[in-house]
């Protein structure tokens, strides 16, 4: 049977650029419209609380927008949940990453943070949105990932990215054996960070089971180059598993 994987898209980077002229250029609501009319199959915002790329106001009005999976994450802090359980996305992904951190550069301590992650996502549990956990290829963080009460985990994929070109079988090692304990324990499994036309569709290949990927970073500047809907149709053919 074949693997269906949906294709995220993580549409920060173009409220930075709307941000840095203080206009409505790009207009981001415009983009997520087009990204799904361009077959993306979801959305995906990362408010932080400097409101330095997707602005709080702006999750509030894709909330009514989007028709694919609208996926928001970022760190709980109550301002962030509060904001979640007013919008009610499909699905809330939670990282663990500081205020001022420039992205996302590491999954959750499930060990560490195991009454912190549980009673956040008891929260999100009774309002009915599904949470996912970003998570370190390691099947211990994985393992733990469970007593936390979710049902879903995004492998942070940034040292696979960063080892790809040297040496992708190695590259993957860790990712294979994380993915093997999610599905042993029964969690479903997200990726993201760092993907790329170059590095996707091996990434797809090798972790069959893969529910979806947020992209963002690489997807937007490749859209520079090629339109951006000749770019999402190349990201959605890197996923396409014959
Ligand atoms: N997943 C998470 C949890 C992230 O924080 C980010 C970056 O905001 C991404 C995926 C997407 O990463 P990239 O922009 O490198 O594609």
């Amino acid at each position: 049977m074949n693997n269906f994987c949906k294709l995220s898209v993580n549409i920060n980077k173009i409220a930075t650029l709307r941000n840095s002229r203080g206009e409505n250029m790009p207009d981001v609501i415009q983009v997520a419209k087009d990204c799904e009319r361009f077959g993306a199959q979801g959305i995906t915002v990362h408010p932080r609380p400097d409101e330095r790329h997707i602005r709080y106001q702006d999750v509030i009005d894709l909330k009514s927008i989007v028709t694919t999976e609208f996926n928001i994450e970022g760190y709980p802090s109550e301002k962030f949940i509060d904001l979640v359980l007013r919008v009610k996305p499909h699905q809330v992904t939670l990282v663990p990453d500081p205020p001022d951190a420039i992205t996302s550069n590491a999954g959750w301590d499930t060990i560490q943070h195991v009454s912190f992650l549980t009673e956040v996502i008891g929260v999100f549990n009774k309002a009915g949105i599904r949470t996912s956990i970003f998570v370190n290829a390691d099947t211990r963080m994985v393992e733990n990932a469970v007593a936390c009460g979710t049902k879903r985990i995004e492998l942070y994929t940034e040292p696979y990215a960063k080892q790809y070109a040297q040496n992708r079988e190695l590259a993957i090692q860790n990712f294979i054996a994380a993915a093997h304990k999610a599905k042993e324990v029964g969690l479903e499994l997200n990726a993201g960070h760092d993907l790329s036309l170059d590095n996707l569709a091996y990434f797809n290949q090798q972790i069959p089971h893969l529910k979806e990927v947020s992209i963002g970073h690489a997807l937007i500047c490749d859209a520079l180059y090629y339109g951006l809907e000749n770019t999402i149709q190349m990201y959605l053919k890197q996923l396409q598993v014959n």
